[in-house]
């Protein structure tokens, strides 16, 4: 067996993307660029991840402990290169007996297949294995110059290549993959005698060569390597991820009325014969069950840093128009969230109803129970925010404010208008505003006084 170590390059700032965040930490469908190309090693078969980070980017190696517990982090104090970045991991390299793969922390689309594909290649008796691939424009990338027999023979930067390698237009993605006991030797043997006086880890193909080693190309797709260094690449990364994961969520049983206006997040979970209309934005950290129907603008923001809690929808629930799910909200089976509806922090249960206009913010909602428009839980007194809890089949008129902590007992009514700050018993009614006055005849008479009253005016 050979154990996998993987060395993912995320020193580099980024400095096109003109930010405060490393580039790496841009989220992509909610997950930082280099958790995704965690996952990616992962799915490869890594048993042991290592990220080489620039000075002072602790947060990338915080983000990066929250995808892997044990994730070893380096750092490269002078951004001398990519070899030069991967031997900043030579503690790590001196220790381990494996193949070993360089993945860059910018190229967030690349799949755990493409990466055991090119594993197998050192399983073929490649001691060097990289990734190309032959973009539409191949401007800026290194060629990959292989030979007749289909060996890699170098890779030449473009600063560095003759007008005939120009030509060439399959290209070094960066990924490579190595299986020699002297990769460290390798290593140590790049210099930085080129067009830009870089370690250039491309160089690694002559010198194995040199040696004897095999070293071999596989080619993927190009929307897998894409690599990110400006925020329209980013976008363009993001709107190539939605693409894909739209089409698995079609092909496992949803239907997508117009698939282009759906966005999902990296670990959104969708059921079968889940229905979901145009214009819908899942967070991070939403499940959806089976027989859900999501309709057309509603906005489920899922998990935040500050609640650690996702969103659930059971199975047969109705969601929206226009309604928003936050941190917390688990709606159970066959309730319905109507239009301009937000719940937070809520437990709904079986059957319950929230069909128009209503915040329910903060406590729990019993089966069957059901919540009149312009229904508001009072959640927060400036400081503290405090439950609110509706019974098993409690009827809430509309336009009342539940001032919490407050209780509404089973099968209990609240009367339309109400401000409720008490408890209310179980199939009790609850009134709390003014009561009802009629005083038979009133408008009439008083529509004929000032109509007198404008008249005798008009004559002064
Ligand atoms: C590199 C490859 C090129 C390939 C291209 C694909 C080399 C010499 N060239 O070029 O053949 O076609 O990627 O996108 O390898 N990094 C560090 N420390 C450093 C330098 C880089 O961590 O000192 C990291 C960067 O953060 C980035 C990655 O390595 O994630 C690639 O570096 P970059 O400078 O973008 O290399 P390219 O010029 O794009
Ligand atoms: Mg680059």
């Amino acid at each position: 067996m050979h154990p996998l170590l993987t060395i993912i390059l995320a020193a580099g700032k980024g400095t096109r993307m003109k930010s405060a965040l490393p580039k790496v930490l841009h989220p992509l469908a909610g997950l930082p660029m280099v958790c995704h190309v965690l996952q990616s090693a992962r799915s490869a078969g890594a048993g042991l991840s290592a990220v080489v980070v620039g000075p002072g980017m602790e947060r990338v190696a915080r983000e990066a402990r929250q995808e892997a517990e044990d994730i070893q982090v380096f750092v490269q104090e002078d951004q001398l290169g990519t070899a030069h970045a991967v031997l900043a991991a030579r503690p790590l390299l001196e220790r381990h007996a494996g193949d070993v793969m360089v993945l860059y922390g910018d190229t967030p689309l690349i799949g755990g297949k493409t990466l055991k594909a090119l594993r197998a290649a050192l399983d073929d008796g490649a001691a060097v294995a990289v990734l190309g691939f032959r973009p539409a424009d191949p401007k800026g990338y290194g060629r990959l110059l292989t030979n007749g027999v289909g060996d890699l023979v170098a890779i030449r930067e473009e600063n560095d290549a003759s007008e005939g390698e120009r030509a060439v237009g399959f290209c070094n993605s960066g990924v490579m993959a190595f299986r020699t006991p002297h990769l460290l030797s390798i290593l140590d043997r790049i210099s930085d005698k080129n067009a830009k006086g870089e370690f250039y880890l491309t160089d690694v193909i002559e010198i194995a060569r040199a040696d004897g080693l095999r070293a071999v190309a596989i080619e993927c797709p190009e929307h897998e390597v894409i690599g990110v260094n400006s925020r329209d690449q980013l976008a363009a990364a993001e709107v190539a991820w939605q693409k894909a994961r739209r089409r698995e969520v079609m092909l496992g049983g949803a239907t997508l009325i117009a698939p282009e206006t759906v966005w999902f997040s990296y670990d959104t979970r969708i059921g079968q014969d889940v229905v979901i209309e145009p214009n819908v934005f899942f967070g991070p950290g939403v499940t959806v069950e089976d027989r859900v129907t999501i309709k057309a603008n509603t906005h489920i923001q899922g998990f935040d840093q500050k609640s650690r809690a996702g969103v659930v929808i059971r199975s047969g629930a109705e969601i929206g128009p226009f309604a928003r799910l936050r941190p917390g909200a688990d709606v159970g089976a066959d309730v319905h969230i109507g239009n301009f509806v937000e719940v937070k922090n809520v437990k709904m249960g079986t059957g319950a109803k929230a069909n128009h206009l209503a915040y329910l913010g903060d406590g729990e909602v019993g089966a069957d129970a059901n919540i009149g428009a312009g229904t508001i839980f009072c959640n927060y007194d400036g400081y503290f925010k405090h439950q609110t809890v509706v019974g098993s089949g409690a009827f809430i008129g509309s336009n009342s404010a539940l001032v919490a902590p407050v209780k509404i007992g089973d099968g209990a009514y609240v009367g339309s208008g109400s401000v409720v700050t008490k408890d209310v018993p179980g199939d009790a009614l609850a009134l709390t505003r003014a009561s009802h006055v009629e005083r038979p005849g009133w408008a009439a008479k008083f529509r004929a006084m000032m109509e007198r009253r404008k008249s005798g005016r008009a004559a002064e």
